[in-house]
């Protein structure tokens, strides 16, 4: 009999952020294919005898290829086995879950998908930012900083088309991104916030203006991996007394 494949979202970092139906999949697995942002602690949920494969990025390694990782889950589901694909956030938002369905099913193997908490919420709300926001920002939109090898075509256009903007894979070109906002037509005054490491013990998040948030997340050493938010919204970040007992060093600074 065949096995099946389950595209499971870690969420953003915090392991407890996983949903039932991850745990509940991820204890039956045979193999995990896990990546680099996906929450290490959820390995353990695994049973011991399970088959663990690292499909993230480390320094001085590649990555597997996308084949590759298809072909790995297709052959051990073919085999028989249950194979939980373990991503960091949700496995549908900027995760290429939908060509490890697509790849399932072309190979006429079962596939289910189980949804996390993304970091493009939950990284702002970690940091005091809800992304709507009655009287403050009604739409949002969530893209990428490096889908066209920088600020690029998709961010410009949405630019301006929404209140609320979340920029993820943004962390490490804070300014190229801020400078693209601002020529696309974004107030250059408008509050925006980077949240490194969100529900994670080391979170570590600024507020500033767009103008200025290259300088200041650079001036706190705050890189990958981290969402950029843009937006009035941003401004609750410094009302956010309601976080529960965030960790002392959680809202490093405000400037
Ligand atoms: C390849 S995308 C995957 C997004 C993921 N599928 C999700 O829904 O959260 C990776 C990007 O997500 C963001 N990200 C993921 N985990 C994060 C975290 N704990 N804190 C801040 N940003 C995070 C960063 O922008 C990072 O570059």
């Amino acid at each position: 009999v065949s096995g099946i494949v389950y595209l499971v979202g870690g969420g953003p970092g915090d392991p407890r952020l996983l949903t039932l139906r991850g745990a509940e999949v991820l204890r039956t697995a045979d193999v995990v294919v896990y990546d680099r942002l996906a929450p290490a602690a959820l390995l353990d949920l695994a049973p011991a005898r399970a088959e663990l494969v690292d499909a993230g990025k480390a320094p001085g390694r590649a990555s597997p290829s996308q084949d590759a990782i298809n072909a790995l889950m297709v052959s051990r589901a073919k085999a028989g086995r249950t194979v939980v694909r373990l991503k960091g956030g949700d496995p549908f938002v900027f995760g290429r879950g939908g060509e490890e369905a697509l790849a399932c099913a072309r190979a006429a193997v079962a596939c289910e998908v189980v949804p996390g908490v993304s970091a493009a919420i939950a990284g702002p709300a970690s940091a005091g930012i809800p992304v709507t926001h009655r009287g403050l920002g009604t739409t949002f939109a969530v893209v990428t900083a490096t889908a066209s090898g920088g600020a690029g075509p998709d961010l410009r256009r949405v630019a301006t088309a929404v209140d609320t903007l979340v920029v993820l894979m943004a962390g490490n070109r804070v300014d190229e991104v801020c400078e693209e906002l601002v020529a696309a037509g974004r107030d250059p005054e408008e509050p925006a916030a980077l949240v490194q490491w969100a529900t994670t013990p080391a979170q570590r998040s600024v507020v500033s203006s767009v103008r200025d948030l290259p300088q200041v997340s650079k001036r706190h050493g705050l890189g990958p991996p981290a969402v950029l938010v843009v937006g009035r919204v941003v401004g609750l970040a410094h009302a956010a007394e309601w976080l529960a007992a965030p960790p002392l060093d959680r809202a490093l600074s405000s400037s």
